[in-house]
């Protein structure tokens, strides 16, 4: 049994002492025909893992359900970005613990993910619910196999909070999509951003090595797949923790250059957004002229409060070059409202930004303090309602924005790769535009996995209709 703590979760080594770990895969028939449920919640990197998850279950013989109530295997990967992502899971836990009292006695409960390595959270799980067979974290997912064949009918928890290696799975995953691709480049965060959780339960960044990312990413190619997104927490990031490795932008350039269609990446940090990326951005054709830039918060003061390194001028800077630099580039954001100590005045200079700005589209929070961090300490006398007036008022611009930005593509021809079918319409499939637009399109379904051209007949905020001429 191994819990999280929260002060090892800080620890960072200044020593380049990664170890690249070539994890071989556990094959075997041990849980041949039973059914495993996943409930992922949280960001891309969690999706992903799941995938990971998913491949390492099908490998010792469950098969995937869509019902949680006939499953064997019930796993949870949880995000902890936000405290209402625990009152979810939590939830959830209890349908869970129903099946396992009502329908299956021995349903397999297992929770992953963020808040695993949580110690309030672990903490609770052991005194409150021990009806939960495994809880295992973030750096030792590769291990499930192993836990899974030594359960013994009681809780065991296996939370490592500070591990330095990169694990390589290899062709562990079953991915998602049979078109698009998430390919992990590095882990961790070492920004610790003073509201935010993931340099604790992510750990220390790591960068997979180039060679070990580039392969992947042909293998991607040559068994169809038409697009990648290079996932990392911030991928500018990149290759900064070693002496031997290649920048980001010559990553990006590597990567473009194998010659998948469509090449994406995310998350990048306006701080240290070179011009080189700029560069590499604007050159490849196959590399999407869409950037996910978080901005977090119009006010310098608070930038700094949340030790973001960039005021709102070099944000705004930076912002400007991208757009002149890479054509019709489409640029969306995160933004915190309610951070400890925002007044009305540093909340006007996020709304400034956002006017100067005129995003895409944005996903908007409400400041949640996380147990740890350090704006958690922070003095904050801001009540709610005043919160959720900011975050109301937030919202109703960045909607009139991204109406405005969807409007200019009425009557235009875009590429669109066609990914699904439409969830509003099941006779219609559904894609995004090189600029991250998804589009509902009226088509044969033969054109499932093609990159068509899509002339837009509708503009609403948040999708695009269109047809195919
Ligand atoms: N409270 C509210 N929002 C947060 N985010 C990260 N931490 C917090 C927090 N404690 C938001 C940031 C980040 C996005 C993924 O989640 O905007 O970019
Ligand atoms: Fe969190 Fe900041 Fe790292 Fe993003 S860059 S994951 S907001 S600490």
């Amino acid at each position: 049994m191994k819990t999280p703590d929260m002060l090892e979760a800080k620890k960072r080594c200044k020593d380049n002492n990664t170890e690249f770990i070539y994890v071989n895969p556990i094959i075997n028939n041990s849980y041949d025909g039973k059914k495993y449920y996943i409930r992922t919640y949280g960001c891309q990197m969690n999706v992903h893992d799941s995938e990971e998850i998913a491949g390492m279950l099908e490998n010792l013989g469950f098969v995937p359900t869509e019902e949680m109530e006939e499953a064997d295997l019930i796993l949870l990967n949880t995000c902890a970005i936000r405290e209402n992502a625990h009152e979810k899971v939590f939830g959830f836990l209890g349908r869970c613990k129903h099946i396992k009292e009502k329908i299956n006695k021995d349903l397999i409960i297992c929770l992953c993910g963020c808040m695993a390595q949580e110690k309030s959270v672990v903490d609770e799980i052991m005194s409150k619910h021990k009806y939960i067979d495994l809880v295992f974290g973030t750096h030792n997912i590769h291990e499930l196999p192993g836990y899974l064949m030594q359960l013994t009918g009681k809780l065991d928890v296996e939370v490592l909070s500070n591990d330095e290696n990169v694990y390589e799975v290899g062709e562990t995953f079953v991915r998602a999509s049979k078109y698009t691709a998430w390919v992990n480049i590095m882990y961790g965060c070492d920004k610790f951003c003073t509201y935010c959780i993931v340099p604790y339960t992510r750990g220390k960044e790591r960068s997979r090595k180039s060679q070990d990312i580039l392969k992947e990413v042909q293998k991607l190619k040559e068994n169809g797949y038409k697009e990648v997104t290079l996932l990392g927490q911030n991928v500018n990031a990149y290759g900064r923790d070693r002496d031997d490795e290649i920048s980001f932008a010559k990553l990006l350039e590597e990567t473009a250059k194998i010659g998948i269609e469509r090449v994406r990446f995310v998350t990048s940090h306006p701080w240290n957004f070179t011009d080189e990326m700029i560069d590499v951005i604007a050159k490849y054709d196959n590399i999407m002229p869409y950037i996910h830039l978080p901005l977090q918060s119009g006010s310098d003061r608070i930038l700094k409060l949340m030790g973001r390194r960039y005021t709102q001028e070099e944000y705004l800077e930076l912002f400007n070059k991208l757009k002149s630099k890479i054509k019709d580039v489409s640029i969306t954001t995160d933004i915190i409202v309610g951070f400890p100590g925002e007044t009305e005045e540093d909340f006007e200079e996020t709304l400034n930004v956002v006017n100067k700005c005129k995003y895409d589209g944005a996903f908007t929070f409400i400041f949640s303090p996380r147990v740890g961090t350090p704006a958690a300490e922070m003095k904050d006398d801001t009540p709610m309602g005043v919160k959720e007036d900011r975050l109301h008022r937030l919202n109703e611009l960045i909607n009139q924005y991204s109406n405005e930005s969807n409007q200019k593509y009425l009557n235009k021809k875009v590429k669109v790769l066609l990914t699904d079918y439409s969830d509003r319409d099941k006779y219609k499939l559904s894609g995004y535009t090189d600029t991250m637009k998804l589009v509902n399109v009226d088509c044969d379904e033969s054109l499932l996995g093609e990159i068509v051209e899509v002339t837009i007949t509708d503009a609403k905020s948040f999708s695009l209709d269109g047809k195919v001429e």
